[in-house]
C-alpha cells in the first residue's frame, strides 16, 4: 500500500491512481510495488476484468523518480521499475491509461503495454533514456519501433523528441483525445465498457492480438542487463547529477 498510489475496485474495473503531485507522480520504489502488488492480487481475482492507470495530477508521471536512479550502485537488488515492467508485459487482462500533462520514460513505454489509450492534445510524451546516458527500458526498443515505424521511433527514443497526445493519436499510441478534465472520465468509460464484455472471448481476444509475450519479456532482460550497465557509467551520473543540481 502506498498513500501515492490509490487502489480502489468497482464494476470490474481496479482503478491505479498516480498521486505524488509535489513530485510530477515521478515513480518511486514505494509506488512501483504498491502497483505491482495491486497487479499481481488483480490476475486472480474475477471481480477486476480491467485496469485503469490514471493521475489524480494534472501529470500522468514524469517517469521514474531520478533519485531512485541514482541510488541504484548502492542499492541494485532493490530495483521494482524492473518487476513493474516486467508485471505489465506478462499480465493478461486489459489495460486502459488516462494521460494528461507530462509523461516521461516509463509514463511513455507503459502505454504500449496498455490496450487503449486516452489522451489531452497538449499531452507531452518524452522518451528522454539517450540523453540521461540511458537505453530504453520497458521492450520499447520493440514495441515503438513496431508500432510507429522506424522512422518515428528514431526521432523519439535516439532523439529522445517529446510528442503531443495530439500526435500519438495521430500514430495511433492513443484511441482518442479529450481535454484534460474529461481524459479521466473517457478512460474510465471505455474500461467499464470492457468490462461488461465477456469475459474469457475478451482475454482469448487479446492473447491472440498480443502473440507470444515471451519476445517481450525477452527484450526486457536484454534492455534491463543494458541499462544496469549505463546507470553506473560517468554519463549516467552526471545527467542525473545535473537533473538534482539545474537552476529553479
Ligand atoms: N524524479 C524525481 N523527481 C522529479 C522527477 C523525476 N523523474 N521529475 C520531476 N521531479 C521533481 C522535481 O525535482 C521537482 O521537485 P522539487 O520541487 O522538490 O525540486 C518537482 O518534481 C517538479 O519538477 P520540475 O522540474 O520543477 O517541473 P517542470 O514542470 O519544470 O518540469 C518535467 C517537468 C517532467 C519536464 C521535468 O521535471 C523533468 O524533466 N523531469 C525528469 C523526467 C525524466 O527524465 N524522467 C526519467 C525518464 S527515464
Amino acid at each position: 500500500m502506498s498513500d501515492k498510489v490509490q487502489v480502489s475496485r468497482a464494476d470490474g474495473v481496479l482503478r491505479l491512481v498516480l498521486d505524488r503531485p509535489d513530485k510530477k507522480n515521478a515513480l518511486d520504489r514505494e509506488m512501483y510495488r504498491a502497483m505491482i502488488g495491486a497487479l499481481e492480487a488483480a490476475r486472480s481475482d474475477m471481480d477486476v476484468r480491467v485496469v485503469v492507470f490514471t493521475s489524480a495530477a494534472a501529470d500522468f508521471t514524469a517517469g521514474n523518480d531520478l533519485a531512485d536512479f541514482r541510488d541504484f550502485l548502492e542499492n541494485p537488488q532493490d530495483f521494482p521499475a524492473l518487476a513493474f515492467v516486467r508485471a505489465l508485459a506478462s499480465f493478461e487482462k486489459p489495460m486502459v491509461a488516462a494521460v494528461t500533462g507530462d509523461a516521461v520514460g516509463v509514463g511513455t513505454t507503459m502505454l504500449f503495454h496498455c490496450d487503449l489509450v486516452y489522451a489531452s492534445p497538449d499531452a507531452r510524451l518524452r522518451m528522454p533514456f539517450i540523453d540521461l546516458g540511458l537505453v530504453p527500458e520497458a521492450a520499447a526498443s520493440l514495441l515503438v519501433p513496431r508500432r510507429v515505424g522506424m522512422a518515428r521511433a528514431s526521432q523519439f527514443l535516439l532523439l529522445g523528441e517529446a510528442f503531443t497526445g495530439e500526435e500519438a493519436f495521430r500514430l495511433g499510441v492513443v484511441n482518442s483525445l479529450a481535454p484534460p478534465e474529461a481524459v479521466d472520465a473517457t478512460a474510465m468509460e471505455a474500461a467499464r465498457r470492457l468490462a461488461r464484455k465477456p469475459a474469457e472471448a475478451l482475454l482469448a481476444a487479446r492473447r491472440l492480438m498480443r502473440g507470444d509475450p515471451a519476445e517481450i519479456l525477452a527484450r526486457i532482460e536484454e534492455e534491463a542487463a543494458l541499462f544496469a550497465r549505463a546507470l553506473s557509467s560517468p554519463q549516467a551520473r552526471e545527467r542525473l547529477a545535473a537533473f538534482f543540481s539545474r537552476p529553479k
